[in-house]
């Protein structure tokens, strides 16, 4: 790649929350963005954001978890963007429940999206890093990989990422792609918000009563996160793979 050739970024679950901060860091770095999501309209929000900023990106509407519509994304990414390089998967949903009440179709949702998602688009996009000896792929944990009740089935997802992020290091480091993984502790977006809705609490109160509990007294926001991928997405953190790196405002017990 010549100096002056954009790379190009693949960003899931980036129509909103961290992957939107992530896609909208990552255009601002140079990156020309592919903001994947559900429902392609709905990417379009993050898109304008990037264009109306003078960078680069467009929508792909893709489910991560179905191996066709995964093809076919990276497939019109290469076509439409150029080959990817950068991939950051973080598409995401909760089912939480405590294992008792937990259903087949719950835990299968969770492990689906998170897990079978981040292989399917990483198996895709792999042939496209190792012809261009370069590749950065960030895979989304969470501190929740630790162990957190009603959470069975995201923890399991989220330790999950982890092996799956080092096994990838293992494997690629010798085409030039690093892959890592970025753990958020308490971030502000709809899925934390949803949470708040789900225990029956307001979410300023929610977000209030999880600051006390973070060394630095705030809950994160999805720039912090956003910060922490941007930098192992980066071309000079070559020599960084196989990590985990906690975004939590504090250590983790
Ligand atoms: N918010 C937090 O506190 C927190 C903490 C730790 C980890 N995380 C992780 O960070 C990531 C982003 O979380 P967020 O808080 O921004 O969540 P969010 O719910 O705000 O956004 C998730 C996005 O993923 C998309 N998505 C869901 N299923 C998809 C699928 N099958 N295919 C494509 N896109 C899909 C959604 O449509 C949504 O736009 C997730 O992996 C989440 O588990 C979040």
């Amino acid at each position: 790649m010549s100096t002056t050739e954009q790379r190009v970024a693949i960003v899931t679950g980036s129509a909103r929350g961290i992957g939107a901060a992530t896609a909208v860091r990552l255009a601002a770095e140079g990156r020309a963005v592919a903001v994947v999501d559900l429902d392609e309209a709905a990417c379009q929000e993050t898109v304008d954001k990037i264009t109306s900023a003078g960078g680069t990106a467009r929508a792909f509407g893709c489910d991560v978890s179905d191996s066709a519509q995964v093809e076919a994304a990276v497939a019109r990414v290469a076509e439409e963007l150029g080959a990817p390089t950068v991939l950051v998967n973080n598409a995401g949903v909760l089912r939480d429940n405590l294992l008792f009440k937990m259903s087949d179709a719950d835990w299968d949702t969770v492990l689906g999206v998170h897990l079978r998602g981040a292989f399917l688009m990483s198996r895709a996009c792999q042939s496209h890093m190792v012809d261009a000896g370069f590749g950065r792929i960030v895979n989304l944990s969470s501190s929740s990989a630790l162990g957190n009740r009603g959470q069975v089935n995201y923890a399991a997802a989220k330790a999950g990422m982890q092996g799956f992020t080092k096994t990838l290091a293992k494997e690629l480091g010798k085409f030039g792609i690093t892959a890592n993984s970025v753990a958020p502790g308490f971030i502000a977006t709809d899925m934390t918000a949803a949470t708040a809705e789900r225990v029956g609490m307001g979410f300023d109160d929610f977000k209030a009563a999880a600051a006390t509990q973070i060394p630095v007294q705030r809950v994160g926001a999805p720039e912090d996160v956003a910060h922490a991928i941007a930098f192992f997405t980066g071309e000079q953190a070559g020599f960084v793979s196989g990590q985990v790196m906690y975004v939590a405002g504090g250590p983790l017990n």
